[in-house]
């Protein structure tokens, strides 16, 4: 039983070592950058949960911390015996740095800052950043990473995958600005999908399908096909699904999806589906079947039940988010029991879940986000 959680936790560490790739977090903060060039602008930016000596967040934000504006740059690491990582070396910086610790360097996180021109070289760049040991091992729930967010005001990093749920719970608990990396799956969290639909957390504009790809650590063992090893043995693995999750704005959120009418999707949509059948009528909610995000019809204004894909495109603007329908949430929503009798068609049916009828017998949707037009 001990072993058996032992192991559990061991390889739950392991699934959280993914390092993001330096042109993904590039491309995503020039995406905010165009809509307000003054987004980050006197701002103190806290990257937790990172490696600061070679992660490239610390890298990116330390290398443009002028063009960017930034007032100060905290970026703090989560000691290595706490991570549970076998393969370890410090690195030069570290060990060559004035305050280098042989007993801290497993056992302590670091935190790295940058607020000025340490070096006096005329600019504010990576060369200035300063290091130290933190006082524990840099869990992003100690007291001291706490006062280290409640002085920041956006707080930017890929979060371990095994804690997203508390790592955002601890972001939103101190209201402040994030971005995020994160499973698209996450969006159907109960702890997530209140923030979405109540405009407090959205998708960010770089991503929005296909995967990305990570550094993991060199003992990671994958029977991945998208594994690539470099020249120098590190080694990337290709993650589908990801998202940034985000409350800074962009503009890309604001740009309202081109809609047809409902007469013109069913007489020249590019959906055969529809075209052949129209929009289905749930069975237990007074709302409409939309398969496809593309074929939302533009001049329904009652409930749809849309695909959660609609979340990468959703714009306020446009729409309403009314509710999900995953899990028990449906009940809330005040779904309809399904009707007992029909038990003998479909045997997963659960009260609480979409359904309608198809040739007399229910089918089930895929998972359903409702929306309506914003009026
Ligand atoms: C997905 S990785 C991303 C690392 C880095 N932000 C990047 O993208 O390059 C998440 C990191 O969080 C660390 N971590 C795990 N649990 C943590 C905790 N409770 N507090 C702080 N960091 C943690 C992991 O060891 C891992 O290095």
């Amino acid at each position: 039983m001990g072993n058996n959680s032992n192991l559990g936790a061991a390889k739950s560490a392991k699934n959280d070592e993914f390092y993001t790739q330096y042109a993904d977090i590039q491309k995503e903060v020039n995406a905010y950058l165009e809509y307000n060039p003054d987004t980050f602008r006197d701002k103190v930016v806290l990257l937790p949960c990172d490696d600061p000596e070679w992660s490239n967040f610390t890298k990116f934000f330390a290398q443009n911390f002028e063009l960017l504006g930034l007032r100060k740059l905290i970026s703090t690491s989560y000691a290595v015996e706490s991570k549970k990582y076998k393969y370890y070396q410090p690195s030069l910086f570290e060990t060559e740095s004035p305050v280098f610790d042989a007993d801290k360097t497993r056992t302590h996180g670091k935190i790295f800052v940058l607020d000025g021109d340490a070096n006096g070289s005329g600019h504010i760049d990576i060369d200035d950043l300063q290091f130290k040991y933190l006082e524990g091992d840099g869990d992003f729930r100690s007291p001291e990473v706490c006062k280290l967010r409640d002085e920041a005001d956006i707080i930017v990093t890929n979060p371990p995958f095994s804690l997203f749920r508390e790592f955002l719970a601890w972001i939103v608990a101190a209201d402040k600005k994030f971005l995020v990396i994160a499973n698209k799956n996450a969006i159907t969290y109960k702890e997530v999908f209140p923030l979405i639909r109540d405009n407090m957390l959205w998708i960010g504009p770089s991503i929005t399908s296909g995967d990305r790809e990570f550094m993991v650590p060199k003992d990671y063992e994958t029977h991945s096909p998208s594994l690539r090893i470099d020249e120098k043995g590190n080694k990337f693995i290709r993650v589908p699904g990801v998202h940034w999750f985000t409350n800074l704005e962009h503009g890309l959120r604001h740009e309202p999806l081109k809609l047809m009418t409902m007469k013109d999707n069913i007489r020249y949509g590019r959906h055969a589906e529809i075209r052949e059948k129209g929009y289905l009528q749930y069975a237990n909610y007074d709302a409409i079947d939309v398969p496809y995000t593309d074929a939302i019809p533009s001049d329904y204004e009652g409930i749809m039940g849309v695909p959660i894909t609609f979340i990468d495109k959703y714009c306020p603007e446009q729409f309403v988010i009314i509710g999900q329908t995953q899990g028990d949430s449906g009940k809330e929503l005040g779904l309809k029991p399904f009707d007992r009798s029909l038990k003998q068609y479909n045997k997963s049916l659960r009260d609480g879940q979409l359904y309608y009828m198809v040739d007399g017998k229910p089918e089930k949707p895929y998972a359903r986000i409702l929306i309506r037009k914003r009026q």
